[in-house]
């Protein structure tokens, strides 16, 4: 049916209508000039130019006040209305499709609830609370009166210096794959359509994550093979998902930039994933073909490169040159109507699939859709799930409740470290705007502890630390956290040319150490800074990366024991800014250098019990090609505290054509035990789980004997011919 109103539609559209679908608009080309605290900022006469004049299909962003893009959900009600009453008003009446950065959460929304960043979500390891995440940002997104999420990220994390490592789903396929399809999953539901779920979009399609230099939007250097093992196949993922819209990597890969890649955008997405619905650009790039890249000769000639290449709707976002060069390029045939026609139907697709067209008033009421009790504890729930516990010399942890313990460090009083980007602003930094109700790690430790709590430390990241007065209170206190990190930050803000921590803050660590005062070190942020020297003499090490707004309580709660930690690592942490390796690396000579020595592994995560795995039994030793493998493996709790625990499936291909990872996950558990409690788990590999990319580039399985490790349990296999 969506086909058929999709073909009567355009065939009733003019081309100017046309080219007006394919365009996006940031919401300052709507607004009035310097109003931006007004109650209403929306400029009627421009609205009507943007839809009447220029017919535009999209618009992105939120009204800023002046750096506060987070609204009250009111506010986003009746600007959202104005727009979808003027969209009514329209001679075909085509709505509106309002895209946001929602990436963990409804972040524009005021009091929206802010979920542990991605980067966070995968050390849970728990996909259903990625499904819950997805949930819960539709509804909230929705109850908004927008449209559109701009997530998730389905780039792969395998470069710690890029400042958006933190929005992906870290360094492994088969983890970032499970974690996106179940955010999809739970933000679209069976029927984007209704009221509370809402359209994805996975970006950023595709190698944006790997610049060589680390800087973001810089180019990628990946090979075909390692971009078909690798790159895409948390894209395929998503595809597979339903996810109905992509945007482009604003980069290049191997010199074809994101926004020209013909043979990515339709050969590999279209035809090999079998993509239908439609590709956007990210912000400005395609005249970044243009003054970047140098592809194209002008704004137009970078206009029909992009168009051509398969990119269907354009961020513009600032004004209306999209619009009249596509118009006039298509006037003169040098973009043929029939590809307009196809990026137009794309869209429509889309919008009819959403419902945008059924609706013309927000999806769901204001009331009884936002911000829950439920939602919170979900949140809760998460931010517990993606602490990592990556030390605990002498069982320092849980501390007491009684203990006396000095707080200090920058990041232990601040909520803006704990969330990151895309949060309440677009950098996420403005602690100002941040909501008061919510506790800061110093907060949430002192509304639960009945011990004497100090704190030495500023109001700001950056603020300077007095390390006299921080090493004196040390001396007078049991036990100190002492809370690094970095702040917040994302895109080219974020770039650095070292993971190594500031100075300052290893001056603070080293004189705190010098107190011989049990330390545990409390690290926030979005990538691995180095902590090497410092873990070494911290007797507990704790690390929280991103974990929203309830980061603070829920570390609070591990570090007293309320909770047992249960997160797991996401990627491979470094030892050294210059030693970055993944764990599914390539077989390496017995060189002591060469080896695979992170600071901490891969899945590395300890808990307040101990687990262990037995009896790991493969079905059958020896699978004809073809067939699934069955396999089971005990997992049973040896210590005295209920805990949960991921069991990790991972493979070794032993010999191939082309070199094989040393192990690569291919599935994992997660499990809750009792003390004592024992529990057998199944899982099923599948031929694409033993498969690789070969020789000719295509996925082939080939026969030969293959290893299965579950902790410290081996089995191998063989597949047959
Ligand atoms: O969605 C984002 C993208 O991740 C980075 N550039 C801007 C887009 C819209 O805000």
């Amino acid at each position: 049916a969506v086909e058929n109103q999709v073909r009567a539609l355009l065939a009733q559209m003019t081309l100017e209508e046309k080219v007006g679908q394919m365009t996006q608009i940031d919401f300052s080309v709507i607004s009035v000039a310097d109003g931006q605290d007004a109650e209403n900022p929306i400029d009627p006469a421009k609205l009507e130019e943007a839809l009447m004049q220029y017919h535009v299909g999209s618009i992105l962003n939120a009204p800023s006040t002046p750096n506060n893009k987070a609204q009250p959900i009111g506010k986003w009600r009746r600007l959202t209305q104005q727009i979808r009453d003027a969209a009514a008003r329209t001679r075909l009446k085509i709505p509106v499709i309002y895209g946001i950065d929602a990436i963990h959460g409804a972040t524009y929304t005021q009091n929206a609830v802010l979920f542990p960043q991605a980067i966070s979500m995968a050390a849970t390891f728990n996909p259903e609370l990625s499904f819950r995440e997805g949930e819960i940002t539709a509804r909230e997104v929705k109850a908004s009166g927008l449209d559109w999420n701009f997530a998730p990220v389905m780039d792969i994390g395998r470069q710690p210096l890029w400042p958006r490592l933190w929005e992906t789903y870290g360094e492994d396929v088969h983890l970032a794959s499970a974690m996106g399809s179940a955010y999809i999953r739970g933000h679209q539901g069976d029927d984007i359509a209704a009221a509370d779920k809402a359209p994805t979009c996975l970006k950023h399609y595709v190698g944006y994550s790997y610049p060589l230099n680390g800087k973001d939007r810089t180019p990628a250097w990946i090979g075909e093979r390692a971009l078909r093992e690798w790159f895409l196949p948390p894209f395929e993922a998503g595809v597979l998902a339903g996810a109905p819209t992509v945007m482009v990597n604003s980069a290049e890969v191997d010199g074809v930039p994101g926004h020209a890649n013909r043979h990515y955008l339709n050969d590999i997405l279209r035809g090999e994933m079998g993509f239908d619905g439609f590709t956007v650009s990210d912000w400005e790039d395609i005249i970044r073909l243009y003054s970047r890249d140098k592809l194209a000769d002008s704004p137009r000639e970078a206009i029909k490169i992009a168009v051509m290449a398969g990119v269907d709707m354009s961020m513009v976002p600032f004004d209306y040159s999209f619009y009249y060069l596509l118009l006039d390029l298509a006037q003169s045939g040098e973009v043929p109507l029939a590809r307009i026609d196809e990026a137009v139907a794309r869209i429509l697709r889309v919008k009819y699939r959403s419902g945008l067209f059924e609706r013309r008033e927000p999806a769901l009421p204001e009331a009884g859709y936002f911000a829950t009790a439920e939602a919170a504890a979900v949140n809760r729930q998460a931010a517990r799930e993606a602490i990592v516990l990556a030390k605990n010399d002498h069982r320092l942890l849980p501390l007491s409740k009684r203990a006396s313990v000095l707080v200090t460090g920058p990041a232990a009083n601040l909520l803006s470290v704990m969330n990151g980007g895309w949060t309440i602003t677009w950098q996420g930094n403005k602690e100002e705007f941040y909501p008061q109700d919510k506790p800061t790690l110093l907060d949430a430790i002192r509304q639960k502890t009945e011990g004497n709590v100090t704190y030495v430390g500023g109001k700001q990241f950056s603020d300077e630390i007095n390390i006299e007065q921080a090493v004196s209170e040390a001396r007078r206190h049991d036990i100190v956290v002492l809370a690094l990190g970095e702040k917040t930050y994302t895109e080219t803000e974020g770039n650095i040319d070292s993971l190594q921590l500031d100075p300052v803050q290893l001056q603070l660590a080293r004189a705190i150490f010098h107190t011989g005062k049990p330390v545990v070190l409390v690290t926030f942020g979005g990538r691995p800074r180095i902590i090497t020297e410092i873990a070494n003499q911290a007797q507990a090490v704790v690390l929280g990366f991103l974990p929203g707004m309830e980061g603070g309580a829920a570390m609070a709660d591990i570090l007293f024991g309320d909770v047992n930690p249960s997160g797991k690592l996401p990627i491979s942490y470094p030892r050294d800014s210059n030693d970055i390796t993944p764990y599914d690396h390539k077989p390496i000579e017995a060189y002591e250098s060469n080896q695979y020595r992170p600071l901490y592994p891969f899945g590395h995560g300890l808990s307040y019990t101990t687990f262990e795995t037995n009896g790991l039994r493969l079905a059958q030793p020896a699978i004809k090609t073809g067939e699934n493998l069955q396999l089971s493996v005990n997992v049973k709790n040896t210590g005295n505290l209920a805990g949960k625990e991921t069991v990790m499936v991972y493979l070794h291909d032993v010999a191939a054509s082309v070199t094989r990872p040393v192990k690569q996950l291919k599935a994992f558990k997660k499990v809750e035990l009792q003390p004592g409690e024992q529990r057998t788990l199944e899982f099923e590999l599948t031929p694409r789980d033993l498969s690789f990319i070969g020789l000719e580039m295509k996925r082939v399985l080939e026969p030969g004997e293959f290893i299965v490790t579950v902790g410290s349990e081996t089995a191998s296999f063989h597949v047959l011919n």
